[in-house]
């Protein structure tokens, strides 16, 4: 079966981000297509990315990478449920995002937002990087409204048709997934996936040399 992760990006105390989660994932679990798990970034408390290698090369030093590429590596497809901070993602998320490459490598993602302006410059943002891991990201979003789905900003109350959204989301997100697992296990991807399996040290180094070079 597919399995889904449901990604909180926010880990401040009082975020509105666990509440739009829970929601998400009540919604997804009546389906019956896939697995649906909440990933809370909160819980899985990584530092500020600390690996002396660029992701891309496959070579975690520490525990909590390993743990955390462990997570990543065991689903199909995302449902990223961002905030918009300073017309952006959340700084926790990103690095988060940081800390991987290949557990990310063709899978599928979706966006939920939420925002005064429904988080859409987030997801926008989001989307960018999602193309740079190699995933493919679904059209169908949720952006939900800090003025009209929430009650003083902080209390969640969607708007009935946001259920739709959902739907509509999941239904794109699961047959893009089943695609993507197709495309992983044919070995027929053509993704950059672990370049750290294939090279040498030296090759290593000059690639950690050129990605700074890149920047
Ligand atoms: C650091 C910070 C920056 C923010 N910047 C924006 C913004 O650019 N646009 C916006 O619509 N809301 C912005 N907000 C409001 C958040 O979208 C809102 O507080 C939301 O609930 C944050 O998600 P969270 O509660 O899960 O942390 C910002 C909030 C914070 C804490």
């Amino acid at each position: 079966m597919i399995r889904v992760a449901v990604i909180i990006g926010s880990t401040r105390p009082g975020r509105n981000g666990e509440a739009v989660a829970r929601w998400v994932h009540d919604l997804a679990v009546k389906r019956g297509d896939a697995e649906f798990e909440i990933v809370d970034l909160k819980e899985i408390g990584l530092p500020y990315l600390d690996e002396p290698m660029p992701p891309a090369m496959g070579r975690y030093e520490h525990a909590h990478t390993r743990a955390w590429a462990e997570t990543i590596a065991s689903f199909d497809a995302f449902v990223f449920v961002t905030p918009e901070y300073n017309h952006s993602i959340s700084g926790a998320l990103k690095n988060a995002i940081d800390f991987l490459y290949a557990e990310w490598n063709t899978k599928a993602a979706a966006f939920v937002s939420y925002g005064s302006a429904g988080g859409v410059r987030a997801v926008e943002h989001l989307r960018l990087i999602m193309g740079e891991l190699e995933v493919a990201d679904v059209r169908a979003q949720v952006s939900l409204s800090l003025a009209a789905d929430f009650e003083d900003f902080s209390v969640f109350r969607p708007a009935a048709h946001q259920e739709d959204a959902v739907v509509a989301m999941l239904d794109q997100l699961v047959a893009w997934a089943g695609a993507m697992r197709s495309l992983r296990t044919s070995g027929e991807s053509g993704n950059s996936g672990d370049l750290g399996a294939s090279v040498d040290s030296g090759a290593l180094v000059d690639y950690a040399a050129a990605s700074v070079g890149d920047s």
